[in-house]
Order: structure tokens, then sequence, then C-alpha cells
């Protein structure tokens, strides 16, 4: 394979060996000098109903160092082809965050989990010695009791974890602060944008305060992103407007978030990543991943052809 120089939003993304990248609904940890992907695997047939879907197959992981050529590390987790598992092909499993934990020096992943017709809406946790996996999973909760679908996990600079989540009926966003291995909830938690129907939230931190992207709930086709700014990741919240700037920006690129990335060694440089999603064949959606800039205090996405890391 030719090493790619350049990250080109909405083309075909092959990985070292040629193959489409799997990696949907992804996040990206950066651990000891190498990225490391995570994301939903979902080269299968997609499934019309109830909802458009593709079985569970798992989640993968690829590694890079530039995030421009990346190498297929394997399932990170596995499907599981058992009656009543969570991970039962029939599942829906969506958007694995990867997170390590200082502490205990385990990564601990976390992702949506739920039934064909999305009515079990719960988070799944697992947990690796090593960042590709395998990662052992240990079982899923409704948070607080409460429903939990589109969701990521956040750490900040303290070491603490947060989960934050689109419940009661993606209605609201949930923030819960997790125990300090990162497996489960601690009671604590906070809700924001009551009512405003938030999913696919990206957390982030800059000068010293929190930021969230998120897109506005319309399946798998897109809508224009928010975004917000707190002084904790438990908000207040004040929201600052769609971040996305110029033609496109009512659909965000035709694209929906799944992750902020702070670029290694480049304070202040972050790439937004989001999944333009192909309903009518899900193996097929595409990857956006645009530099993220801030301008008057606000976060500043604009549309890009072609463009480098190493131009951050
Ligand atoms: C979206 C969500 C995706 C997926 C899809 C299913 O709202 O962000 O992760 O769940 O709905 O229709």
């Amino acid at each position: 394979m030719v090493p790619r120089d350049t990250i080109r939003s909405g083309e075909v993304w092959s990985d070292t060996e040629g193959r489409v990248i799997q990696a949907h609904g992804g996040g990206i940890l950066f651990h000891e000098g190498v990225y490391y992907w995570y994301g939903e695997y979902k080269d299968g047939p997609t499934r019309r109903s109830p909802v458009d879907r593709v079985d569970v197959i798992g989640v993968s992981c690829y590694s890079s160092l530039d995030l421009l050529n990346w190498k297929f590390e394997g399932l990170a987790l596995k499907g599981v082809d058992r009656p009543g598992h969570d991970l039962r092909p029939e599942m829906v499993l969506e958007r694995p965050k990867v997170v390590f934990n200082r502490k205990t020096g385990k990564f601990v992943m976390w992702a949506h989990i739920d039934s064909a017709d999305y009515g079990y809406a719960r988070g799944g946790v697992a947990v690796a010695d090593s960042p590709a996996g395998p990662f052992t999973y240990l079982g899923s909760v409704r948070p607080e009791g409460r429903m939990c679908r589109d969701m990521t996990v956040f750490v900040d600079d303290d070491g603490s974890a947060y989960h934050v989540y689109a419940s009661e009926n993606n209605a609201t966003i949930l923030i819960s602060k997790l125990s300090e291995d990162y497996t489960a909830h601690t009671g604590v938690y906070a809700k924001a944008f009551e009512n405003k129907f938030w999913e696919a939230p990206a957390l982030f931190k800059h000068g010293g305060r929190y930021y969230m992207i998120a897109s506005g709930q319309s399946g798998w086709a897109p809508n224009p992103a928010r975004s917000a700014v707190a002084p904790t990741p438990m908000g207040p919240w004040t929201e600052l407007g769609n971040p996305c700037a110029g033609g496109k920006a009512g659909t965000t690129f035709d694209s929906q978030s799944t992750h902020v990335l702070p670029v290694a060694g480049r304070p202040g440089a972050y790439v937004f990543m989001a999944d333009r999603w192909n309903p009518q064949n899900l193996r097929d959606s595409r990857y956006v991943w645009l530099p993220l800039r801030f301008a008057e205090g606000k976060p500043k996405l604009e549309w890009i052809d072609s463009w480098s890391p190493d131009q951050l």
C-alpha cells in the first residue's frame, strides 16, 4: 500500500492492508505514542427491519502513529453467538469508546448495547490489559436506572471519568461520574439539554473549559450539529450553537459527530470525527474528519477536501 499523506473526508479509507476501515461511531485513544481507533465493525449485510442495522460482529481496533495510516489490530471485543448474550448477532452494539485507567492500568470500553428495536437502551462495559484487547465483557447496565443510547466517555486531567449518554428516550443528555476503576456508575450525575434531543455527544477540554459537540435526533439522516461549553464536565452547560460554517453546515457536512480528538503534542489542535452514514449499506458508511478550530471562543468546523494532521 502507498502510504497515505492526507485525510480526505467522505472517500473510502483503507487500512495498511488495503481493506476498507470498519470503525464506525468510533473514538480514538492515544496511549504511549500510538493512536488506537475503535469503532463498530459493520462489514455485514444491512438488515432493513425493524431499523436499518448490521448484526453485531464486534468492536474493531486500528493503530496508527500519524492518524493517516491505520493498521488493523483485529476485533478488540467480539460478538458472542449465544442465546441471551448482550453481544449476540441480533443485538445492536454502537459508539464504543475506550479509555485508559492510570490507577488500575486497565483499558476500559463502554458502548451502547441495544436490542434490534432499541428498547433495551443500556451501556455495556468491557476491560482489557492491552489496548488491542481482547476485552472481557463485564455486562450492561441502565446507568442510574436510566436509559442509555448514543454515548461517549471522557477522562479529565485529574483522572475522573464521565459517561455521557442520551437518556430519557433520547430527550436529555446525562453525565455520570464513573467509579475509580471506570467500570461502574456512582449515582453522581447531572442532566443537560433537557428535552432537546441531543445525540452523538463528543466531549473535550480546551483552555480549562469543557466543550461538547453533538447532533440532533434524526436516525441515520444528518442534521445540524450543536455545541456547548461548561466550567465542569457536569455543567452548567451554555449552548454555543452550530459549530459548522459554510456549505452543508446544516447537515454537519452530511455527517454525525462521534468524537473530538486532541492531537498529541499540539495543544489547541483537535480533530472532529464524524460518520457519514449510509443506511442502505451501513458498512459503506464513510468517515468525515475535520480540523476543529476556535473562533471567538467557540469551536468552529469548516469543510476541507484534503488535509494533513501536520498542518494543525
Ligand atoms: C442515530 C444514532 C446512531 C444509530 C441510529 C439508528 O440517531 O446516532 O448511533 O443509533 O440512530 O437509527
